[in-house]
This record gives structure tokens, sequence and C-alpha cells, in this order.
């Protein structure tokens, strides 16, 4: 057990980092259970502390390009242009690990995640590390991602030292994880860059976004990002709450405000998906913990970033 503390003091993050403890870090996607990703012991407390099983691979987070090849080798040029365009950013790019990297991180892959946050204090931090920080989503496995630091602190109190508060992710989805290649770009996780953004830069752009079987990325698995109650993810909005009248409903649109028989939660008054994006964790943590029985999601606009709100609800929608 610890005694959680909760602030802005990067000198007390980089100590207790240094000796090898597990923090929790602000980026501009969601916060992210950090320790050294050189360090195996360090690197196993993060799985303890989110109970997350070890087939599920870590990634580590960099303060600059220049650090990519200190940790992947063979790097196709595409992961340059990737790396240009969009980092840092919320993207992250898989790639044949060096040996410095343990296996512990990848899960025994032979890729390791990378990956550089666009976040201020996050890379203040990295800047004043001489190890890179593995790093998953700061919630216990399977449970909705965090988004603010008392979220954080709502989940893992007690079982962390320090959670560095950088204020609400602006982005609020995780990132986009790629496989650049020689001649082409494989999708496996929606996030905060939009498949547009990729297929300006590439014309091979390939989804992979469903081996459950083996799972490659949890984010692929067909449940996660789940509340505790029933979440409905559908196109019909009104029969759902018809069929189930009696129940005390809460419905989460993209900007509609008023459906008769529930309680309308709009992400985005302004019809914007970045907008609605960055509410969508908050908005599915508040009801979890709210009194409504039942959560209906409606579908929403499949570009931009209306894509990873439609994977994380169809996932949370999953029993
Ligand atoms: O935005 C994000 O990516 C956040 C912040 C904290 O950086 N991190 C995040 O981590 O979402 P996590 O662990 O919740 O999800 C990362 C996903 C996992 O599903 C994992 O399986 C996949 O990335 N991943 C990491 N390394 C991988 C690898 N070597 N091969 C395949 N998938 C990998
Ligand atoms: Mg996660």
């Amino acid at each position: 057990m610890f005694k959680t503390s909760i602030g802005t003091n990067i000198l007390q993050a980089i100590q207790f980092l240094k000796e090898g403890e597990i923090v929790a870090i602000p980026t501009e996607t969601v916060y992210g259970l950090a320790a050294n990703a050189l360090n195996s012991n360090a690197v196993a407390k993060i799985f303890e502390a989110k109970n997350r099983p070890h087939f599920d691979p870590l990634i580590v987070h960099l303060k600059s390009v220049d650090e990519i090849k200190k940790y992947a080798q063979n790097i196709p040029e595409t992961a340059y242009t990737l790396a240009q365009k969009f980092m840092p950013g919320p993207l992250t790019m898989l790639l044949p690990k060096q040996n410095i990297i343990p296996n512990l991180v990848t899960s025994g892959l032979e890729k390791v995640g990378l990956r550089i946050p666009n976040h201020q204090l996050t890379l203040q931090l990295l800047n004043n590390l001489d190890f890179p920080l593995a790093a998953p989503s700061a919630n216990p496995f399977g449970y909705i991602s965090p988004t603010t630091a008392k979220h954080v602190a709502a989940q893992l109190n007690g079982k962390i030292p320090y959670i560095l508060d950088g204020g609400s992710c602006g982005i609020g989805v995780e990132s986009t994880i790629v496989e650049p290649t020689e001649n082409k770009i494989i999708v496996h996780r929606l996030g905060g860059v939009s498949l547009e953004e990729l297929k300006e830069n590439f014309t091979d752009v390939v989804l992979n976004l469903n081996h459950t079987s083996n799972p490659m990325s949890s984010g692929q698995l067909l449940s996660h990002y789940a509340p505790k109650k029933r979440l409905i993810f559908t196109n019909s909005v009104e029969s759902e709450i018809q069929l189930n009248a009696i129940l005390n409903i809460a419905v989460i649109t993209f900007y509609t405000t008023t459906y008769s028989g529930a309680k309308v939660f709009p992400l985005s008054i302004n019809k914007d998906l970045n907008e609605a994006a960055a509410n969508l964790f908050n908005t599915m943590r508040v009801l979890d913990n709210s009194d409504f029985d039942l959560i209906i999601a409606e579908h929403f606009p499949e570009h931009g970033l209306g894509r990873a709100i439609n994977d994380r609800l169809k996932r949370a929608s999953y029993r």
C-alpha cells in the first residue's frame, strides 16, 4: 500500500521513477501508468497495479524522434515520414525492437510500440530522465481510460505513490496504433490521429482492427473500455428507450439534446467530433457512477475522431 499523492511536482515524479516505482502521468490522449521501460522489475509493477494480463504489451514513451533508433531497428522509411508528420502526437508506431527493451514490455513480441506524447509536463519529465517510460492507460484492465488525475485516483489510490497532475487530456481517446512497413501502414487501433490524416500522407493504409483470438492489442478485445453498467450502442435510440421504458435511462449523443423518456448527455453541442472525443470517457465515468440503470449511446459519424469514438462505444457495449 502507498499513500498516493497528486500534484505537479516533477522532481517528485522523477525521484519515484528513478527508484523503480510507478507514477501516473498525463498525456494528450489519456493518463498513463509509467515506469522505467528498461527495468523489468519496475515494469512488472505496472502489470500488478493494473491487474493486466502479461500477454498485453506496453507502449514505450520517448522524449524525441531522435530516440526512435535507440529502441527500434530495421526502421522503414515510412516510419520516418510518420514521425515527421505526427510526432509528438497521438500516434504509436510498432517497430522491430532493440534488445535493450525487455521482453516483458512487448510480451515477448518482436515489435515494440513507440510514441512521443504531446504533453508539456510529461515531455519535461522525459527530458529529465535517461530512460524511456513504459506506460499503458492508468486504469484497471478493461475499464474506461482516465482523462483526469482524479479518474486515476478513483481507481489506483493506494496502489501507486504519485499522480502527476497535468489537467484534463485534450484529445481524450488513446493513440492510433500503426505498424509501418516498407510500402504500407497497417492500423491496429483507431485513435487520436484520424484515418483521414493518415490517408492524406500515405496511399496504402490498411485496417487490422479485430484480431481477437490472439490479441496483438488489448484495444482489439471485443470487450474493453467498458463501464460496469449496461451500455447499448445503437442506431435507433428511440426504440431502445421504448423497449427499456421502465428503466432510468441516460443517452450519450453527439449533439442532440432531448429524447423523451431519457436524460440526454450530448458530447458536443457544437457538433465538433474532437470535442466529443475529449468528453467521451469522462461522461462514461460520470454515468457509470450515477443512478441511471442503463446507458444508451448513439452511433457517431464515421469520420475523423468519430471512428475512434464508435470503436470505444462498441467495445464498451460488448457483453
Ligand atoms: O494513448 C495511448 O496510447 C495511451 C497513453 C498512456 O500513451 N496508452 C495506451 O496504452 O492506450 P494501453 O496499454 O492501454 O494500450 C496500448 C495498446 C495495447 O492494446 C497493447 O496491446 C498495444 O498497444 N501494444 C503495445 N505494444 C504493442 C506491440 N509491441 N505489439 C502490438 N500491440 C502493442
Ligand atoms: Mg488501455
